[in-house]
């Protein structure tokens, strides 16, 4: 169902024919390696190295070349100013010098990936996670996925509890708990949901975001092990928490023995603690991941002194070896290596000020063309990232915003951009800043958002 009232969809389907055939004359080099690579006569699954990678509009896939800073290079010699940035791995920017040097330091010059041993920089990276993120006991995976199973598991483990909750739509990586939504009809296992090793419905409980009584009622039940969150949505258009819904979040959890896990792998854009410390929040576990090495793999759990404290004395939690949780190259020298030159010198408090800044100007350039074209559409900004919505107000849950896609106008302006070299993640209409983004960037998508936006009224 969409809002958009005022799109003529004749015009829209043809401008879409328009942008798919630019965009194909445009690519031809990446177009010849999808189709060597596809069903028919290559060897990659869905014809790509991950099978969402079809999720890019246009037919196929642009094939990476080259990347630093905010921009990249196809293999047709196309550069793109990139505003998706891996949807957040890249954050800091592709390949920012300070995390190349480390990383070419860690393999190169001292040699040792991966050893089975602790290195010293490991200490620094969690005593810095501490001082952004409040929890003091960190662990780290290699995967935002990850860091939340073994979040999981060590709440129940601690709270001797069954299940999970989680907000209706939200997005965790391949969490099985995490893949359910609210219906009027009760709790559902999401569509798609690949493969599922149980019925969701069975292991977790879900509310919508933003509705405090829904999520007490699933508490009440006393089975909650904990509630698994990102404090504002960012997985289906960013829905940003009410006044005085987080402070409810963590009452309601507290009284009802919940603990209370922020995944805040996408919500670092709200600055260098991400939501938890822009927002003065207390959670018991922290989960990050993605961007925080730089675009290397890795991931981190934090758990509170307390917490951290119940689970190491907990005798029938084997952390050591078989009891499911850790991987053999979770901690790896590389990854923590990446880690410490990120936090250090890349994503620091600094550089959370100038992207902030950036999406600033880019939400009042986007609002500027909704507001002047009279769109029945809205921009939400949250720290250095920033999203369009199909809806006149930004949506207040899951349910509301999955409501307010339209793919339709997803693909036009995602292939409109990126035919005059401007990338989005392929995914709703997310745009992030990086250190390196620069004004110039943000003026050309606003330009170019503007006339997209014209050539459609028109
Ligand atoms: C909030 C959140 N948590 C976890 C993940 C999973 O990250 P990864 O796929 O890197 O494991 C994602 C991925 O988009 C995410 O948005």
């Amino acid at each position: 169902m969409s809002h958009a009232a005022a799109i003529n969809r004749a015009r829209l389907a043809e401008l879409t024919l328009r942008e798919r055939a630019q965009y194909a004359v445009g690519h031809p080099a990446s177009m010849r390696a999808f189709e060597a690579a596809g069903a028919n006569s290559g060897h990659l699954l869905g014809g790509v190295p991950m099978t969402w990678m079809r999720a890019w509009p246009g037919g196929f896939p642009l094939y990476l070349a080259t990347a630093h800073g905010a921009r990249l290079a196809d293999i047709d010699g196309n550069i793109f100013v990139d505003f998706c940035l891996g949807d957040t791995g890249a954050m800091a920017g592709h390949s920012p010098a300070q995390v190349q040097s480390a990383v070419a330091e860690r393999y190169g010059e001292l040699g040792g990936a991966t050893a089975m041993l602790p290195t010293v920089d490991a200490e620094a990276v969690a005593g810095e996670l501490t001082r952004r993120f409040g929890v003091g006991y960190w662990s780290f995976t290699l995967s935002a996925t990850d860091a939340n199973r073994w979040a999981l598991r060590i709440a129940r483990q601690l709270t001797r509890r069954p299940k999970i909750a989680v907000f209706s739509y939200c997005y965790h990586g391949s969490v099985d708990e995490s893949v359910i939504v609210a219906t009027p009809q009760g709790p559902r296992s999401r569509p798609g949901n690949t493969g599922a090793p149980v019925d969701p419905v069975t292991t977790s409980r879900v509310a919508e975001f933003n509705d405090a009584d829904a999520l007490e009622r699933e508490l009440a039940a006393g089975d909650v092990a904990a509630l698994l969150m990102e404090p504002a949505m960012t997985n289906i258009g960013i829905v940003l928490p009410e006044p005085g819904y987080l402070t409810a979040v963590r009452e309601l959890t507290r009284r009802h023995g919940t603990l209370l896990i922020n995944d805040e792998t996408h919500t670092f854009s709200a600055g260098p603690g991400g939501c938890t410390m822009a927002w003065n929040l207390e959670p018991d576990i922290v989960t990050i991941g993605k961007a925080i090495a730089g675009g290397i793999p890795a991931g981190a759990y934090g758990l509170s002194a307390a917490l951290a404290e119940r689970i190491m004395a907990d005798e029938s939690a084997d952390l050591i070896d078989t009891g499911g949780v850790g991987g053999t190259l979770a901690g790896n020298a590389l990854s923590v290596s990446a880690m410490r030159a990120t936090l250090e010198h890349v994503l620091t408090d600094d550089a959370f000020s100038l992207m902030i800044g950036l999406a600033d100007r880019y939400t009042a350039g986007v609002a500027d063309v909704i507001a002047t074209r009279r769109l029945p559409w809205n921009i939400v900004q949250l720290g250095a990232r920033a999203e369009y919505r199909f809806c006149p107000e930004p949506p207040r849950s899951g349910g509301e915003s999955h409501l307010a896609a339209d793919e339709a106008l997803d693909e036009y302006l995602h292939l409109y951009l990126a035919n005059r070299g401007i990338l989005i993640t392929p995914f709703h209409n997310m745009a992030l800043m990086c250190p390196a983004t620069t004004d110039a960037d943000i003026d050309a998508h606003t330009a170019l958002f503007s006339d997209a936006v014209d050539d459609l009224l028109n």
